[in-house]
């Protein structure tokens, strides 16, 4: 019995003892991304167009360069309905401009909380058709943009 509760005693002071590193404080953006999004994304980002998931690879940077295509961004289900509260959103954002975006990186700012709880705070009804007009102007200007089920 008493040995029982010292090694309870000694496995409890054990895993206590695990250094700070090795428990990081919070996931890291990459992580977010894979338990988030990668479900339908894929952890390379390619999507799967036949499903009508667009791939952000080449395609993202450019939707983040128009004011309208960052509130798009934070309009699509995948993203409202993360659970995922502002400062993470920014985190995973900043991912994928990070990790797929052709888009020079001092070009496009990156997401920060503060604009991530203003751009979800606009409403937005229809979210298909708030692309349309993104992308109306994105064409315009030449920029590349993702094939998508509803054009
Ligand atoms: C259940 C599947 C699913 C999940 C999970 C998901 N998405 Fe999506 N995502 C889609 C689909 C489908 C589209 C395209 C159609 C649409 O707008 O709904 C899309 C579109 C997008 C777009 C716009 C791309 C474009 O070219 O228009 C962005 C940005 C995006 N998702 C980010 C994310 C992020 C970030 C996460 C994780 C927090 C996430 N998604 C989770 C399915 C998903």
């Amino acid at each position: 019995m008493t040995g029982g509760r010292f090694s309870l005693a000694l496995a409890v002071a054990a895993a206590l003892a695990v250094p700070a590193a090795a428990q990081p404080a919070q996931p890291t953006a990459k992580a977010l991304y894979l338990l988030k999004c990668s479900g339908c994304h894929r952890a390379d980002g390619q999507g799967a167009v036949q499903a009508g998931v667009p791939p952000f690879p080449g395609f993202v940077g450019a939707l983040a360069s128009d004011p309208a295509g960052r509130t798009y961004m934070l309009h699509v289900p995948g993203v409202m309905g993360s659970g995922l509260g502002n400062p993470d959103l920014a985190r995973v954002m900043n991912y994928l401009l990070d990790t797929w975006s052709a888009v020079p990186a001092d070009r496009i700012p990156r997401f920060t909380s503060q604009e991530v709880e203003r751009l979800r705070a606009v409403p937005v009804n229809d979210v298909v058709n708030y692309r349309r007009g993104v992308v109306a102007r994105l064409r315009k200007s030449g920029a590349p943009v993702a094939e998508y089920p509803w054009p």
